[in-house]
């Protein structure tokens, strides 16, 4: 801690900062060179262009918050929020959408299409896919009845993506309690923090592949939700992308319900339930349950650290003009 009294002003400064690092969330996005006021001189529309083009596809389909939202982790927990998820598959590369943790799952490519051939338009070359992906992704948050923040901006898109790397980093369903505080802690992510990030699935659908096993098998499951659940996704002969909304009540609104549900045992996948199941996060879940407003901060904070990682130092970037593709 010497440094910390350092005559110099420019190290007490540094010293500050750094300090401010160890007490302040953002400081991961700043560390990486990102600001909120990154394309406030090179694309000033970028922020209205992305909130009417998500306001637009959330109004046709709800549902389409909840996929943009998830895009975003998605991204982010392989090799840095960098829009690899969001590149095809070449004769040199298989990349991440047909990686088995997103294949037939992952969706709103065609709204970061949408959204980038905009941006294009009005500045050519300037905002990368990982930037629009978290502007879109707050926004979704936002428009579904969720908090909102201010973006870090100045993130770069990879020139290769890894379908291996997704299935590594990305966590499954029939994970653990500890294995999902392990797989977030991995990514600089506290338990408070993933737990906080899992209330997301106050919004979207799972298909029944992914939670077959816990309406046929678990005991720790409110009986009326099982039972209604089994008509959607019958336990033998098929159903297996049959989809089932996370919240049966207000599955569209991004509110505190997820924590509601845990509590009465009515989390859809193991992983869900694994968070209020006698383990280290029943104490939270039940604060975010009885505190919405205390949940929406926490989520945000976290979505902005989530939001701050980066590609290892040293790999290749660009500002992609087609998200689908390398330059
Ligand atoms: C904690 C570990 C997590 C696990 C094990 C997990 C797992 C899953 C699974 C299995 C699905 C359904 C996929 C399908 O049916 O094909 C899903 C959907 C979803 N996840 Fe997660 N997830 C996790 C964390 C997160 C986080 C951190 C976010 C965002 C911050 C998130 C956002 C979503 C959303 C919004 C959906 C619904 C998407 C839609 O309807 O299109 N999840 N997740
Ligand atoms: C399960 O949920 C229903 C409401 O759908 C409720 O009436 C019932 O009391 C719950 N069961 C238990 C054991 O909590």
């Amino acid at each position: 801690m010497g440094f910390l009294f350092a005559r110099s002003s420019g190290y007490s400064f540094v010293a500050l900062a750094l300090l401010a690092c160890v007490l302040l969330a953002p400081c991961q996005a700043a560390k990486a060179g990102l600001s909120i006021k990154f394309y406030a001189k090179t694309c000033p529309g970028v922020d209205t262009i992305v909130r009417s083009v998500v306001a637009q596809a959330v109004a046709k389909e709800p549902r389409m918050g909840a996929s943009i939202i998830r895009l975003f982790f998605h991204d982010c927990f392989v090799n840095g929020c960098d829009a690899s998820i969001l590149l095809d598959d070449t004769l040199t590369f298989t990349g991440e959408k047909n990686a088995g943790a997103n294949i037939n799952s992952v969706r709103g490519y065609e709204v970061i299409d949408a959204i980038k051939s905009q941006v294009e338009a009005a500045c050519k070359g300037v905002v990368s896919c990982a930037d629009i992906v978290a502007l879109a992704s707050r926004d979704a948050v936002n428009l579904l009845g969720g908090p909102t923040w201010n973006v870090q901006l100045g993130r770069k898109d990879s020139r290769t993506a890894s379908g291996t790397a997704a299935n590594a980093n990305l966590p499954g369903p029939a994970s653990s309690g500890a294995s999902l505080v392990a797989a977030f802690a991995g990514k600089g992510l506290s338990a408070r923090e993933m737990t906080a990030l899992s209330g997301a699935h106050t919004v979207g659908r799972a298909r029944c592949l992914m939670f077959r096993g816990r309406i046929y098998g678990e005991a720790n499951i409110n009986a009326t939700f099982a039972a209604a659940l089994r008509q959607t996704c019958p336990q033998s002969g098929g159903g297996d992308g049959n989809l089932a909304p996370f919240d049966d009540q207000t599955p569209d609104a991004f509110d505190n319900a997820y924590f509601k549900n845990l509590v009465a045992q009515r989390g859809l996948l193991h992983s869900d339930q694994e968070l209020f199941n006698g383990g280290s996060q029943d104490a939270l879940v039940r604060k975010y349950a009885g505190n919405a407003g205390m949940f929406a901060g926490d989520f945000a904070k976290a979505m902005v650290k989530m939001g701050g990682l980066m590609p290892a130092a040293g790999t290749p970037t660009e500002v992609r003009l087609n998200c689908r593709k390398v330059n």
